[in-house]
């Protein structure tokens, strides 16, 4: 069913209902259709779209530029350091200047609520490209690489076996749950889930019929997975970080590898990863061998593809 977005911003998926996220899920199914008919609405024609990035980033910034150029906005990069924020210039200030020029911006950096400030003072929508606590819009790409292959993601069952407290496994479980998935996190206790979170997603599972399992025994987790999903088990801006190497250390058992897929179960499970990953190298452990990642049952190019469909789907729900 149709909803009306405009002017919002896209922080989080918890400000978004069940039908909203069901909404931009088939505006993005759509929209890739429409991209591979050779059918280019411009339908942000005159627009001009701001992109603050204070990490690096390949397929947010690429897809944030190709879905721009694709419906006739301009883009402009602005990279660490480019610009005064933080430092000479008040977020406050700058989100008043970026929004008296642009009709959306993108943040990238750390703080979510660096994210909030600007949404709070730009007067136009703000797009949340990934915090140290979330990456909705990644979200929306692997939701539709999953409905490409096994159908309506209502339901099923997305094991994240990794740092169970990143921002992708906290994006993923804000969606799960929101969409009535049923999500398991596999990850040594130190890295499940924080409290604050798991209360949060108790209270929206008795609305959407969502599980959340937390579980130690990777083995024991993906069993019956619909997919299986993993990220790297240091994020921009951890690394050499006190603690980082016990972390690293602890999550060596938690390799997605063959015999992990197979004790799902099943011959149909797809491996999701949100990229950058690091495959094993045959003699380091990594967070994926190479022959899942390499195998039919990746699906992780699809994932980075649906990147510029979803976040084509919110800039032009909430930009028009
Ligand atoms: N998945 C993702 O956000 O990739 P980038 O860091 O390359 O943008
Ligand atoms: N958790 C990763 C995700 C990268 C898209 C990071 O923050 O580096």
């Amino acid at each position: 069913m149709p909803q009306n977005l405009t002017g919002r911003s896209f922080l989080t998926l918890k400000d978004f209902s069940p039908g909203e996220i069901r909404y931009l899920l088939d505006l993005s199914h759509q929209y890739k259709s429409l991209k591979r008919a050779g059918i280019f609405p411009k339908r942000l024609a005159n627009k001009n779209v701001a992109l603050i990035f204070e990490k690096p980033s390949t397929r947010t910034r690429c897809a944030f530029v190709t879905a721009c150029h694709d419906e006739g906005a301009h883009p402009e990069y602005l990279g660490k350091g480019d610009i005064q924020m933080g430092k000479k210039e008040s977020i406050a200030d700058t989100a008043r200047v970026l929004g008296r020029m642009f009709d959306g911006i993108q943040y990238r950096g750390f703080d979510q609520k660096l994210v909030e400030d600007l949404a709070k003072y730009a007067g136009v929508p703000v797009w949340n490209g990934l915090t140290d606590e979330d990456h909705p819009t990644q979200v929306l790409a692997d939701f539709q690489t999953i409905e490409e292959h096994r159908g309506n993601v209502r339901g099923k069952k997305l094991v994240y076996v990794g740092d169970g407290r990143n921002n992708v496994a906290n994006a993923l479980l804000i969606g799960a749950m929101k969409m009535g998935m049923h999500y398991t996190v596999a990850a040594p206790e130190s890295l499940f889930t924080v409290k604050p979170l798991q209360d949060w997603a108790s209270r929206v599972a008795r609305e959407t019929g969502a599980v959340l399992e937390l579980e130690k025994d990777p083995l024991k987790a993906v069993r019956g997975a619909d997919a299986i999903y993993t990220d790297v088990w240091v994020s921009m801006g951890e690394e050499g970080k006190p603690g980082i190497q016990e972390r690293v250390d602890s999550l060596r058992p938690y390799q997605v590898n063959a015999k992990l897929m197979a004790a799902t179960g099943r011959a149909d499970t797809l491996f999701l990863h949100c990229l950058p990953a690091h495959h094993t190298d045959g003699v380091h452990d990594m967070e994926v061998t190479e022959d899942v990642f390499e195998s039919s049952a990746s699906k992780v190019f699809d994932e980075a593809e649906n990147r510029l469909h979803t976040i084509k789907a919110v800039m032009v729900s909430t930009m028009t």
